[in-house]
């Protein structure tokens, strides 16, 4: 299961290609507004930053909401970086900029995914990715991670070629469940990355060598 960052700090992305773990970047319209983001030349000054760190796939998201805006946005998007995801929603409209751009050739990250038949339909329009939303299908009270198990199964079954991103994870049983259920990617927050490093009894045990080697060389 590669590891994505769903974060457009650019400070959180140098952290994370220094631990060399990092396969890709995804962003959207809240995580730019969180960086004070909020115009199109400067997501993309931001997205040009994060694509000069890390070697992957960038997901930059439209904010249009008609197809043809979507499209037009999709394909300046695509000029943007070496290697650009477009970030389309589960939506008719979505799909319908999908079918567009992927015959274009562009790859496209189907995002806002709650359902396998959204899944499914964007694989046969040609989507790169698909992003199930694991924490916010948690929030309403369903289990997030079992559409992914459920859209890693199916297109295994039928041999479909889309990668399913494991998105909305909010902690790092989730990465450890997404990995277990096959995911192709997990994307989190650096927080989430950083869990899952963390061991209290990794800290424990580098204090106590550090602390009986001091106490023998002294
Ligand atoms: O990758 C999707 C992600 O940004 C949504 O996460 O925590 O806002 O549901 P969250």
């Amino acid at each position: 299961m590669k590891i994505f960052l769903d974060t457009a700090n650019i400070d959180e992305i140098r952290q994370g290609a220094r631990l060399g773990a990092v396969h890709g970047v995804t962003t959207n319209p809240s995580l730019a507004a969180k960086e004070g983001i909020g115009a199109a030349s400067a997501y993309k000054a931001a997205v040009q930053e994060i694509a000069d760190i890390i070697d992957g796939p960038i997901s930059v998201e439209v904010v249009s909401t008609d197809v043809e805006g979507m499209i037009s946005e999709g394909r300046d998007i695509a000029e943007w970086i070496p290697n650009p995801w477009v970030k389309l929603p589960s939506t008719t409209e979505g799909l319908e900029a999908m079918a567009t751009l992927t015959r274009d050739n562009i790859k496209v990250n189907q995002t806002l995914c709650f359902s396998v038949n959204q899944a499914l339909l964007g694989a046969h329009c040609g989507a790169t990715a698909v992003s199930p939303f694991v924490g916010r299908l948690d929030d309403i009270g369903h289990d997030g991670m079992q559409l992914v198990r459920d859209i890693v199964e199916i297109f295994r079954q039928y041999n479909l070629k889309t990668e399913v991103l494991a998105a909305s994870l909010r902690h790092p049983l989730h990465c450890i469940q997404a990995a277990k259920v096959g995911a192709d990617i997990a994307t989190m927050p650096f927080s989430v990355f950083g869990q899952m490093l963390k061991h209290p009894l990794t800290d424990a045990g580098q204090a106590r060598f550090l602390q009986d080697w001091n106490k023998a060389s002294k």
